[in-house]
């Protein structure tokens, strides 16, 4: 049966990695590009799934939103929404590391070491390649995010290449009036071709609105 519409999954904001109940290492997203992404979406008329980690945003307007915490709780739910979508939109900064081990009550101050044992967190980007594109939903269109500090482009074309994206939206995370919790950004935009494009500084709507025409 065909799909009355195309759908899209987008992660968003932070995950959180925690050592304890009350302790965690994460990072200052706040999910707004990935909400914008979202709205967008919906003007497009696609069915949107978006999966956020901590954030205190509200849900766009027709959006299904699934909450999750960790690292490790956003790549089960992506792979699983992954599986029936059409494009696949990774906004969210994923924590690259966690505490080896959580401890299930507080940790005392004197139980704690100086040292913290972390291990590597799933590329939910190329879990989602791996497992859902390479495995049955082969028309799945990824598209990721690069923020970087510094000259964007480099990184952002080998993390292009490297996670099997259609194309990648790459931001120096440090330029005026982009980055995290900021209302607009700067951009460019890399295919999978070479192709690049500069985008003016514009709201982070506008910017999703561009992505989803490109989508
Ligand atoms: O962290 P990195 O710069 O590699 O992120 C590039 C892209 O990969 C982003 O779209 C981000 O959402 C995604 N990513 C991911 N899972 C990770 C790390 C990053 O999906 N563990």
């Amino acid at each position: 049966m065909k799909k009355a519409k195309a759908k899209v999954v987008i992660t968003a904001g932070p995950t959180r990695e925690h050592l304890d109940p009350v302790r965690f290492l994460s990072n200052p997203s706040t999910g707004r590009m990935g909400f914008a992404i979202a709205k967008a979406a919906v003007e497009r008329g696609f069915e949107v799934t978006l999966i956020a980690g901590p954030v205190a945003l509200k849900t766009p307007k027709g959006v299904k939103r699934i909450d999750v915490v960790s690292a490790r709780e956003m790549c089960a739910a992506a792979v699983e929404e992954a599986k029936a979508a059409d494009v696949f939109i990774a906004t969210a900064a994923v924590a690259d590391w966690r505490p080896a081990k959580c401890a299930a009550r507080k940790l005392k101050k004197d139980e704690m070491s100086s040292v913290l044992k972390l291990v590597r967190n799933p590329d939910i980007l190329k879990t989602v390649n791996a497992t859902v594109k390479r495995k049955g939903n082969s028309d799945l269109k990824l598209v990721g995010f690069a923020a970087e500090t510094g000259n964007p482009i480099c990184e952002a074309a080998r993390k292009c290449r490297e996670k099997g994206l259609e194309f990648i939206v790459a931001n120096d995370v440090t330029a005026k009036g982009a980055g995290f919790g900021a209302s607009t950004n700067r951009v460019v935009i890399l295919d999978k071709f070479g192709n690049r494009k500069a985008l003016a500084l514009m709201s982070k709507l506008a910017i999703g609105r561009r992505i989803m025409s490109l989508v």
